[in-house]
C-alpha cells in the first residue's frame, strides 16, 4: 500500500489523471485495451474533467478504453444522482470512446436484476478478455468508511461469490448496485482518492486503526495481487 499526499484536491485530481494515463498506456500496450472502473460521488469529478481536456485527453487511446463503474445509484441514467450521468457530463461526452466500450450498471432496472445483469456482464467480459479483473479501479471513501456502495454493516460486505450485488442502504433509504470487495480486489491497480478535512478521522481509522472492515468497509479493499495507492490531500491526511 502506498499513500501519496498532495496539497489539495486539485493536485490529487492532477496526479490521478497522470496515473490514469500511465495505466491506460501500459494496459493497451500489453493487452490492447484498458479496463477501468470509475468511482462515483463528487471527488472524481475533477479527475474526469482533467482527462476530458489536454494535456491528458490526447495522451489516452480512448477507442481502446473500456469503462465500467464501481457502483451506481438505482436511478435512470439521465438522473442527476446517476454516477454514469456524472461521468457522461464530465468525461464521456468529451472523448472518443465507442458506445460499445461503455459498460454501465443499469440503475433503471429493479436492483437485484441490475446486479445480476452486471455480474453476468463482468463474468462474460473478463472470461473473454483473458484477464481476471480490472486494470484500474478508482474509488472514493465516505465519512463512514464506505467505498463504492460497500456500506458499513450491510450484507454485501460478506458477499464472496458474486462480482456485483444490490444493497439497500438504510441511512440513504435507497438501493445501490455495487461491485463486491471480492471483485474490486481482483484489480491490477486500485486508486483511492480522498480529500477534505471531513474525511481525516475516518482516513486515520481506516489506515492506522484496528482492522474492522464491517465497520469501515474501505478496509476490505486490498488487491489479491495488484497494488493499491491512496491519493489524499493534506486536510484529509491531517491526522495520519
Ligand atoms: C457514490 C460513490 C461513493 C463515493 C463516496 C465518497 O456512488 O457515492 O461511489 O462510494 O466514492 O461516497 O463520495 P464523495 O467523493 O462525494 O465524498
Amino acid at each position: 500500500m502506498e499513500i501519496r499526499r498532495y496539497r489539495d484536491g486539485n493536485q490529487v485530481a492532477w496526479a490521478a489523471a497522470e496515473l490514469f494515463v500511465d495505466a491506460a498506456a501500459r494496459s493497451i500496450h500489453a493487452r490492447g485495451r484498458f479496463n477501468v472502473a470509475l468511482a462515483g460521488g463528487s471527488t472524481p469529478r475533477a479527475l474526469y474533467a482533467n482527462l476530458a481536456v489536454d494535456p491528458f485527453r490526447k495522451q489516452v487511446d480512448w477507442p481502446n478504453v473500456h469503462l465500467f463503474w464501481g457502483d451506481e445509484r438505482c436511478v435512470a441514467p439521465d438522473h442527476a444522482d446517476s454516477n454514469y450521468h456524472m461521468a457522461r457530463e464530465t468525461l464521456i461526452d468529451h472523448v472518443s470512446i465507442p458506445a460499445g466500450n461503455i459498460h454501465r450498471m443499469q440503475g433503471e432496472l429493479e436492483p437485484e436484476a441490475a446486479a445480476k445483469a452486471y455480474g453476468l456482464l463482468l463474468k462474460d467480459y473478463f472470461n473473454n478478455a483473458k484477464s481476471g479483473g480490472f486494470d484500474l479501479v478508482l474509488l472514493g471513501m465516505g465519512e463512514d468508511g464506505h467505498t463504492a456502495s460497500l456500506f458499513p454493516h450491510t450484507s454485501v460486505l460478506n458477499e464472496m461469490k458474486h462480482r456485483c450485488a444490490a444493497v439497500y442502504v438504510d441511512k440513504l433509504a435507497a438501493w445501490r448496485i455495487t461491485l463486491t470487495a471480492t471483485m474490486i480486489n481482483t484489480a491490477h491497480q486500485i486508486c483511492f482518492m480522498v480529500t477534505g478535512e471531513n474525511k481525516a478521522r475516518t482516513l486515520r481509522d481506516v489506515l492506522r486503526g484496528p482492522h474492522q472492515p464491517d465497520h469501515l468497509p474501505a478496509q476490505s479493499i486490498h488487491p489479491v495481487s495488484g497494488d493499491i495507492i491512496w491519493m489524499v490531500d493534506e486536510p484529509a491526511a491531517s491526522l495520519l
